[in-house]
């Protein structure tokens, strides 16, 4: 059956405009046929969890005070979820967890700090009331600025976007494998086309040999990605699953290290072109929730659709390998 052409593409194609070059074409290209959803682009997070009951799930989101956590965590909560709200401080979760309609609670995971990651994941212990956890979503994210900035010897992007969540999805396995299907939903980018030549640059994680903020970020994306190609086969056969996705391009504090022409181009274009923050959670919302993909597990998904990446990396098992072991070592004295 032809795609129906969105609103969304119909402005881009109309207009062309330059930001869209932000959009890579690559996530348009191949779709498997399986798992296909009838939502897209326009679909939001409210429409794509119509109907669901998640009153028997409990749900930890990072990031959950703004932009697209915040959406994640209202729809969901709404659905009847338990949602476990991680902000960076307790004053940011509580605010942003007393907003919102529905059981939520207020968590910190502060991600460039491994013991506030470690003890998150101690907090979902306690608040889960001894029930599994069922779904983390690691939303939480950084587009780092101009200048270089690290966390203990390692690029920022690369521990927030990434290395805080790799350790985690690692202290919280037992609880999300103790949950009839416990899921790992990865926020990643369509900017992970921007990584390094060889994908992860495993002698740079420092960034100290070059930077570039964009391809940190990209390289951090990507990282998210090869993480859930890395779990489904790892874990394949099991009932908990990975998937990665990409929300779109949608306006939020994610840019406020980005130059004032970029985020101008954002707010007089943004109505035509960008998603709504209710869209841009809509993917994410979905993954984490759809009953159609308790067993899906590795794929990458963009507009509630999984889509096949185009470039070398994301079919490299040794990459994926890799940067799973050097993540072990970057976080071992955090991972018991
Ligand atoms: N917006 C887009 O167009 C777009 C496109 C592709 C992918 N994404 C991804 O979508 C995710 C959500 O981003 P967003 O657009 O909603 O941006 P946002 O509004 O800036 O939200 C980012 C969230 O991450 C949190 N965060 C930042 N640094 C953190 C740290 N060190 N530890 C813990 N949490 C931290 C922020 O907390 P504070 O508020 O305290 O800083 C905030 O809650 C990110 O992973 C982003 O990369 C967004």
């Amino acid at each position: 059956m032809p795609k129906t052409t969105t609103r969304r593409e119909f402005i881009l194609k109309s207009i062309g405009y330059s930001l869209a070059s932000l959009i890579p074409h690559s996530l348009m290209a191949r779709m498997p046929e399986f798992v296909r959803s009838k939502f897209n682009a326009d679909s939001t997070a409210e429409e794509v969890t119509a109907g669901l009951d998640l009153s028997d799930k409990t749900v930890l989101v990072t990031g959950a005070n703004s932009g697209l956590g915040y959406e994640t965590m209202r729809v969901l909560a709404l659905r009847g979820a338990h949602v476990l709200a991680a902000a960076r401080n307790m004053e940011k979760a509580a605010k942003a967890a007393a907003s919102v309609i529905g059981n939520v609670t207020p968590i910190v995971c502060e991600l460039t700090d491994f013991e506030s990651v470690v003890n998150c994941a101690k907090s979902v212990e306690k608040h889960s009331l001894g029930k599994p956890l069922d779904v983390l979503i690691c939303n939480a994210g950084i587009m780092g600025g101009s200048d270089l900035q690290t966390v203990n010897g390692l690029e920022k992007q690369f521990v927030v976007n990434y290395l805080g969540h790799f350790l985690l999805a690692q202290r919280l396995l037992p609880r999300l494998k103790a949950a009839p299907q416990g899921r790992l939903v990865m926020v990643s980018s369509g900017l992970y086309t921007k990584a390094p030549d060889t994908g992860i640059e495993f002698d740079n994680l420092s960034g100290k040999k070059s930077y570039d903020r964009f391809t940190a970020y990209g390289q951090s994306k990507l990282a998210m990605a090869l993480f859930a190609a890395e779990f489904s086969q790892r874990f394949s056969g099991e009932s908990v699953t990975a998937n990665a996705l990409y929300p779109g391009v949608i306006q939020t504090n994610l840019f406020r290290n980005m130059p004032w022409y970029v985020k101008l181009g954002f707010t007089v274009g943004g109505w035509a072109f960008l998603k709504s923050v209710e869209e841009g959670a809509a993917t994410q919302c979905y993954v984490a929730s759809h009953p159609s993909l308790a067993n899906v597990s590795g794929h990458f998904f963009a507009d509630c659709n999984p889509i096949v990446l185009e470039g070398p990396h994301m079919s490299d098992r040794e990459l994926a390998k890799n940067l799973w072991r050097v993540s072990l070592e970057l976080t071992e004295s955090y991972l018991n």
